[in-house]
């Protein structure tokens, strides 16, 4: 840009510059010494947030008097464990708990993940050195890659992925290099799906080749948001050997930890001997205890990487408000059953939405984990693309889906369901659905 643009600019180019290239109208500029060089880095890539559009539609319609069936937003809806809530009540009312805590977690806290571990899944954590309490597994997820990674590094991402999982190694200033992941097939003729996760681990090989400098992280989460992807535990054996032949690290997010359906149960990376090695697992009490508000997260494994987070909140926060850390000890201790519990209402609410989906001719398989439904857009209606079925539910049927175009490049030819909906209400959306989506025949 040039005094051409923005003729008699001899004050203040630099600022004008930065402006421009935000592509505001030359008109706009302010000129001077105080006009701000706005360029904001490491947001200025990111694409528009696909849900926001959505959310902003759903409003709109709602406005307007809808009633939306809303399986948009993987938001649980069921409440927190009412034990979790009556300690949190009580311990907000002692000054004590109104300082600063602990960042890295009390030690009651770090103890009673290690003691969930230990019971879910035989994996024995030290909580010294091998557990930090994260705001939310996303949080944690972000930061963790800014002590793995740095410009000039890359990591391997899922596509279609959760979006923090591409976009926390970019705002580390990282690479993104994406392994594409299916969702189960379609049911075959006994209705058995066909198993999900199939041919990830090639793909992933196939990228890791592929790819120069070598990645410094793989990040993976299994069962896996959007695509319902599920694994068992010789697909974590395979990883490990993976990353320790090839010293990476990987990241495993751990969010749907606690709902496998069918009798499946999710294993955890750190259940594979020397996974410790090179593996960190992110653990959350959003899904698990329906706590997605309370914002309680873990980082477990690899004790080098968790002491290394461990240093970097220390700088960054001062920890979760300490009687929801005290609340989180009571969830995990006396309501250990709670998981469960919220399981078999999520997997009758798979059964009703599958059942009914199937039932106006839209072939979905039924998720062996997670809360999601992840639906390949019907043949008649592909070409519209994800944002624009997405539309068409929502504006003529009144449900509310999540496009899968806001999942990465791999996601367009789908939709999610999140299962916040009860039964009543998903055969409602049925009835919707099958009024508007004529072609289904
Ligand atoms: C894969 C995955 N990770 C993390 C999260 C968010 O977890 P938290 O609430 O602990 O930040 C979600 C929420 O939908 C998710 O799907």
């Amino acid at each position: 840009m040039s005094a051409e643009c923005h003729p008699g600019t001899a004050g203040g180019p630099r600022f004008a510059i930065a402006r421009c290239a935000l592509d505001v109208p030359c008109e706009e500029v302010a000129y001077g010494e105080l006009a701000l060089p706005m360029e904001f880095r490491r947001i200025n890539g990111l694409p528009p947030y696909v849900f926001s559009a959505m959310n902003a539609l759903k409003e709109q319609a709602r406005q307007r008097g809808a009633d939306i069936v809303d399986f948009g937003f993987g938001n649980p809806d069921l409440p927190s464990p009412s034990v979790a809530v009556e300690k949190l009540t009580e311990a907000v009312r002692n000054p004590r708990n109104h300082r600063y805590s602990a960042s890295r977690g009390i030690p009651n806290l770090r103890q009673a993940v290690c003691d969930l571990y230990e019971r879910n899944w035989g994996v024995d954590l030290d909580p010294d050195r091998e557990v930090v309490t994260t705001i939310g597994a996303k949080e944690g997820l972000s930061h963790v890659m800014w002590v793995l990674v740095s410009p000039g590094d890359s990591a391997l991402v899922p596509s279609p992925s959760y979006p923090i999982h591409i976009y926390a190694p970019l705002f580390a200033g990282a690479d993104v290099h994406q392994v594409p992941l299916e969702g189960p097939g379609r049911p075959g003729a006994d209705g058995t799906p066909a198993r999900p996760g199939d041919g990830f681990f090639e793909a992933l090989v196939e990228t890791w080749e592929a790819t120069w400098p070598k990645p410094r992280v793989i990040v993976v989460s299994f069962p896996h948001n959007p695509t319902t992807a599920c694994v068992d535990i010789s697909f974590m054996e395979s990883l490990v050997s993976f990353a320790r032949e090839h010293e990476v690290v990987l990241v495993h997010d751990f969010a749907y930890a606690d709902l496998g359906f069918d009798g499946y149960r999710p294993p955890s990376v750190l259940q594979v001997p020397g996974a410790k090695e090179v593996a960190v697992e992110l653990y959350t009490l959003t899904k698990s205890f329906s706590m997605a508000g309370w914002r309680v997260g873990f980082l477990v494994g690899n004790a080098e990487i968790v002491q290394a987070l461990t240093k970097l909140k220390g700088y960054l926060d001062y920890g979760t408000f300490q009687p929801i850390q005290i609340a989180a000890i009571v969830a995990m201790r006396e309501a250990p059953d709670y998981p469960a519990e919220l399981r078999l209402v999520y997997e009758g609410r798979r059964d009703a939405l599958c059942a009914g989906l199937r039932s106006i001719r839209w072939d979905v398989a039924s998720p062996k984990g997670t809360m999601f439904v992840w639906a390949p857009i019907p043949e008649p209606y592909r070409e519209m693309g994800s944002v624009e079925f997405a539309k068409l539910l929502l504006q003529e049927a009144e449900v509310a889906t999540s496009p899968g175009a806001g999942f990465g490049p791999g996601g367009d030819g789908h939709v999610r369901f999140a299962l916040i909906e009860n039964e009543q209400r998903t055969h409602q959306a049925v009835r919707n659905l099958r009024r508007v989506l004529t072609k289904l025949g």
